[in-house]
């Protein structure tokens, strides 16, 4: 850690006493920096007995594992890159792509579209043709026709979600998470949902009960239910295109208010309860017969109230639940940002550390550009202690975010117990 604090700072020294820094520009690259490797390139700058440390390391690290034959046989199976899931190929007609624009204050815009050869993506900063992204690899920067720049992935579940098309109120990703550790839902498991919505809630424990699990998912109005099965298909549709294995058909959507359900379930046995609906408490003497013993049920509710309702109806009906928690899951985004001193005094130790780091230093500023913090020189100063010069070159700032998620739920867990034992 010393030697590699120590060549960050003979670096700095070097690169910001050299003809670039002297000139005020960016430190120009001499023809040996180029043709070298970095490492070699940084040796160049240490004292020889500092340089042949760094090469000993380098070489330990380069060095194969000595592994015992038995080991040898024991990894000999190689896993295929592509076999936990996504294809680590190009991008391809039908599947999902999501596209992200750098905005101002550090915010991304996120741009969702399914690639189909003839169609364009429209962007604020101008369109680009599928046909560009088609055949690109996740993870490339593409320009539009007026010359922004776009960044192509695949979407996560959690940013389909949130993007999909609403229809009511979805349950979001961090209430989902917490809900899907409440129940404590495995591979396997029959879980119940009430209602439908927009299937956000139903694709997280799709995959959460997986090939072998089952979601049986009730809603009580026809076209929340049509969209929550479209946008389940939808994504499924586009899984399969872009990764190795099917996304699960596990959920079965039915379309019936909860209330008069008795009947279907009569011969089912669920692991785990997930109501996000209005009256919650209208569908426990329901379903909660059919919920193994020892199970939970978790409510999603909007406000404090409600959940009084729901654990005063437990109460004076006598229904075998425990309100186990009662938690409210709050984020809070930060930002954690290089600065940029007014009268540009750190604009070289910025440009020192990049070069260290080895992103080729045009792209990095371009896709950077909006992540500068600028700090008035006073404010430099006084971050230029001890500790900053020990862990970093360039002083950082770290705040909480402009955009916060202000949305906010009451997750209720509620656990079935079986009668007193004489
Ligand atoms: C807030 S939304 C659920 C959102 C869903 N969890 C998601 O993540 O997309 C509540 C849904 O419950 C449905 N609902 C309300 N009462 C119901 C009942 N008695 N039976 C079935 N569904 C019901 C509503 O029509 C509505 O679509």
């Amino acid at each position: 850690m010393r030697a590699w604090r120590g060549l960050r700072r003979a670096a700095s020294s070097a690169l910001s006493s050299g003809d670039g820094a002297a000139s005020g520009g960016r430190p120009r690259r001499r023809a040996w920096e180029t043709s070298l490797s970095p490492l070699e390139r940084v040796r160049q700058l240490l004292p020889p007995e500092e340089a042949a440390a760094v090469g000993r390391c380098a070489a330990a690290a380069q060095a194969p594992p000595q592994t015992s034959p038995e080991k040898e046989e024991a990894a000999a199976p190689q896993v295929p890159s592509d076999a936990a899931g996504a294809r680590p190929g190009p991008f391809r007609a039908g599947e999902l792509a999501l596209a992200e624009v750098r905005r101002k204050h550090n915010t991304t815009l996120k741009l969702l579209c399914r690639l189909v050869a003839g169609s364009t993506l429209a962007s604020p900063g101008g369109i680009l043709p599928h046909r560009d992204i088609i055949g690109q690899l996740p993870g490339q920067v593409l320009r539009t026709s007026a010359g922004a720049r776009l960044l192509l992935r695949r979407p996560s579940l959690e940013e389909y979600v949130l993007l999909m098309p609403r229809g009511p109120t979805i349950a979001y990703p961090k209430d989902i998470s917490a809900m899907l550790m409440m129940m404590d839902i495995h591979p396997g498991d029959t879980v119940l949902e009430t209602g439908s919505g927009s299937g956000a809630m139903s694709l997280f424990l799709s995959r959460a009960v997986g090939p072998k699990g089952r979601v049986i998912s009730y809603e009580i109005r026809n076209d929340h239910h049509n969209l929550a099965k479209k946008n389940y298909r939808y994504w499924r549709a586009a899984w399969e295109i872009g990764h190795m294995e099917e996304w699960p058909d596990n959920v079965d959507f039915i379309l019936k208010d909860i209330s008069t359900a008795a009947a279907d379930m009569k011969s089912i046995t669920l692991d785990a309860i997930v109501l996000d609906m209005l009256n919650p408490q209208s569908a426990l003497p329901v379903v909660h017969p059919n919920l193994k013993q020892g199970g939970v049920c978790a409510v999603y509710l909007a406000n404090i109230t409600q959940v009084i309702d729901l654990l005063d109806r437990i109460r004076t009906c006598k229904l075998p639940f425990l309100c186990e928690r009662i938690i409210e899951v709050t984020h809070r985004n930060w930002l954690v940002l290089p600065a940029k001193i007014k009268n540009c005094k750190s604009s070289q130790m910025v440009e020192t550390q990049e070069n260290i780091e080895e992103p080729p230093q045009k792209e990095y500023k371009e896709n950077h550009i909006q992540d500068e913090v600028v700090l008035k020189e006073s404010e430099y100063n006084e971050s230029l202690s001890d500790d900053a010069e020990t862990y970093c070159s360039v002083p950082y700032v770290a705040r909480p975010s402009y955009w916060q998620d202000a949305h906010s739920a009451f997750l209720t867990k509620l656990r079935k117990f079986g009668p007193l034992l004489s």
